[in-house]
């Protein structure tokens, strides 16, 4: 299918300092779109000036949330190129979120094309200081004007485009997380293996309680037990324990990051026995009484590998390590961060050139 191209008139002055960008309030000149309707199924793709979305106040989406979204980036390497991470395992994902929300599959091909077509012609966007990134944001939204409760029959995909710095505050300094005890993020049936924007949107409240007692994001536990950790805000959690990398197993409930699994690969191929499995919170704890919590630290696109300098549950606090950046976190990070920059080897085929 043909990407139709239509040009901004004007185009906004790039950012002055690259190395004070922060996450998500920037936006580039252009955004690829393709509509969906059960006569033509996916058609129109085009790139198409950045602006606001004309939505009638009825559509279906800002009803009943029927929405997906993904995330991914953009890195600019030191010899000039631009360099994907593993973009196909994205667009895999955001099908099977689809699949969930009752939202028809579409061309992982042609969203890719509309991708790498806007991509080149956004590549000025791409920041080169330290640490920064092109956050690139695919997004499908239902777009009937009905209010009956059923699957829309039309859609509207994009894909937007913001030159971004780290997603926490804190940037590489660890973080503090609060053990959420009282609200629930998912259940296995639901919908918390896929990047459905209800996900988000009901993990806010508990996000906001834990701000307001000083902490960055929230830990979820199980929804059944109140047991067995999940996983946190926006990133997948691992502990380093007694020498083993130990990670939740993918339940249903939990998001199967792809940061999550490259970082679970490098840990592997570093040397470290990785174990996906059920971790009890209450082992967390004892495992810090005995020593053994050696380092905690979060995986994502956006958070990239974040360490996790405390973890507060109910009345119990505790600083993991010295409550500094732990060795294997630094480790990982400078590995997979190498690779998305294009400084190391990737022997494992996860770059994909922008051309
Ligand atoms: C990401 O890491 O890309 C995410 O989607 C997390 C978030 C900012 C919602």
């Amino acid at each position: 299918m043909k990407i139709e191209i239509r040009k901004a008139e004007t185009i906004k002055p790039l950012f002055e300092d690259a190395s004070k960008l922060t996450f998500g309030h920037l936006f580039t000149d252009h955004m690829f779109t393709m509509r969906y309707n059960p006569e033509k199924g996916w058609h129109a793709p085009v790139i198409e000036p950045y602006r606001p979305l004309e939505l009638d106040p009825s559509a279906m989406v800002l009803h009943y949330g029927q929405a997906i979204f993904e995330g991914l980036k953009a890195y600019r390497a030191e010899d000039g190129r631009a360099l994907l991470f593993r973009p196909a395992d994205n667009f895999a994902r955001m099908n099977r979120s689809a699949k969930r929300m009752c939202i028809p599959e579409f061309d992982k091909e042609l969203a890719m094309a509309g991708l790498m077509e806007l991509l080149r012609l956004e590549e000025r966007w791409i920041p080169t200081a330290p640490g920064t990134s092109l956050y690139i944001r695919p997004t499908i939204i239902a777009t009937d004007p009905y209010l009956g409760v059923k699957a829309s029959s039309t859609y509207l995909f994009f894909i937007i485009l913001s030159p971004v710095g780290p997603y926490y505050a804190e940037g590489f300094k660890p973080v503090r997380i609060y053990v959420e005890d009282e609200y629930v993020r998912a259940v296995r049936g639901g919908t918390g293996f896929t990047k459905a924007a209800a996900n988000y949107a009901i993990s806010l409240l508990a996000g906001e309680v834990a701000k307001e007692k000083g902490y960055s994001q929230v830990l979820w536990l199980d929804g059944v037990h109140r047991r067995y950790v999940e996983e946190v805000g926006s990133m997948n959690i691992c502990f380093k324990i007694g020498g083993k990398i130990v990670t939740p197993a993918l339940n249903g409930s939990i998001l199967p990051g792809i940061t999550r699994d490259s970082v679970l690969r490098l840990s592997a191929d570093m040397g470290y026995p990785v174990e996906e499995r059920l971790v009890d919170v209450e082992e967390l704890f004892a495992a810090h009484e005995k020593g053994t919590l050696e380092e905690v630290f979060g995986t994502g696109t956006a958070a990239v590998v974040s360490p996790v300098g405390e973890l507060r549950w109910k009345e119990r606090s505790i600083t993991v390590g010295d409550g500094q950046t732990g060795p294997v976190a630094l480790a990982l990070y400078e590995r997979l961060t190498g690779i998305q920059y294009g400084q190391l080897p990737d022997p494992y085929g996860w770059s994909v050139e922008i051309r």
